[in-house]
């Protein structure tokens, strides 16, 4: 599942969540991240799960500069060659290619181990204790996990809706790649088009727009008799499209209930975590009044 974080993470991007949540949620997640990095000692130690771009090492330095932190993942990252402003990441040590199921640190090298819509992707039977054994006696574990049908989970799960149809069998780009793939005459694709366009599911100049852009841009090459890079194009947006569909289908299945979450906290306490605080992140102001940014939990290793 790796290959589609890592082309994520290389298109210049410090945060995952993809609902591009409102400048009140940023506010909120920001929040809950400055309360752990004010309370931990100057020169205090964070390993950062699953880690991407550094989003949430990026909020703890905002608030105590001094912080020494360490981000893990295992997709291929490097933020600070891959980030336009990497800002304070340069000085966190990140380790791209590390899977948390084993963590290549001695017990207790770490004041908290934290995790923003990361550790819930995982098996977390194996990656809990990874975390909390990292972490000293007295450490804090401070996780923001995503929530079924939260603020942000239920508007990936439109988006992949629109993916799914463009990747379908009888979708465009499928009827794009036999198109470029030999001289057939372009019905077909153009019917498909017609399709999409007339179809019910929602439609987004951020998908649909841009796939539409490069069918026209293919035909265009065919028309120059450019077939090669006809094929190269539909094939790199074929490969780029399946990518962001898969990473949304993760988060939809990693996405907890509250039956899950509960079971985190079960497993999380049977590992010497004693719970501190536990339950709903609430979305910002503009939101519908039942949304929420997630799952949060602090907790403290006896
Ligand atoms: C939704 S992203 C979250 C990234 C970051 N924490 C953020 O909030 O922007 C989930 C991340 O989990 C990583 N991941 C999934 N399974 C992993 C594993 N077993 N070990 C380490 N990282 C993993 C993926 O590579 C991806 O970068």
């Amino acid at each position: 599942m790796n290959e589609p974080w890592t082309l994520y993470w290389q298109a210049d991007r410090l945060d995952s969540a993809e609902a591009n949540h409102s400048a009140d949620d940023a506010a909120a997640i920001q929040a809950f991240w400055c309360s752990l990095a004010a309370a931990l000692h100057t020169g205090g130690t964070v390993i950062d799960l699953a880690t991407g771009n550094g989003t949430v090492p990026a909020a703890l330095l905002g608030e105590n500069p001094d912080l020494v932190i360490t981000g893990v993942d295992k997709a291929d990252i490097d933020p600070v060659r891959f980030l336009s402003t990497p800002g304070e990441l340069a000085s966190v040590d990140f380790r791209g290619g590390t899977d948390i199921c084993s963590l290549p640190f001695d017990d207790g090298c770490f004041d908290a181990a934290t995790s923003q819509f990361g550790i819930e992707y995982t098996p977390l039977q194996q990656t809990i204790p990874e975390a909390v054994r990292v972490i000293v006696r007295g450490g804090v574990v401070q996780l923001l996990m995503h929530r079924a049908s939260s603020e942000i989970v239920a508007p990936a799960a439109t988006r992949r809706f629109e993916m799914d149809a463009l990747l379908a069998d009888d979708g465009v780009l499928q009827k794009l790649a036999v198109f470029v793939a030999s001289d057939t005459p372009a019905d077909d694709l153009e019917a498909a088009g017609q399709a999409h366009l007339a179809s019910e599911i929602v439609r987004t100049p951020g998908i649909s727009g841009q796939i539409f852009e490069g069918i026209n841009q293919a035909i265009q090459l065919v028309t120059t008799s450019n077939r090669q890079g006809a094929r190269e194009l539909c094939a790199t947006m074929q490969m780029r499209l399946t990518a962001d569909r898969d990473r949304l289908q993760f988060l939809e299945d990693c996405a907890l209930d509250k039956p899950g979450f509960d079971a985190v906290i079960k497993l999380l306490e049977a590992n010497g975590v004693s719970t501190e605080a536990a339950g709903e992140l609430p979305a910002g102001a503009g939101a519908a009044d039942d949304f929420v940014i997630g799952w949060q939990y602090r907790g403290r290793k006896t």
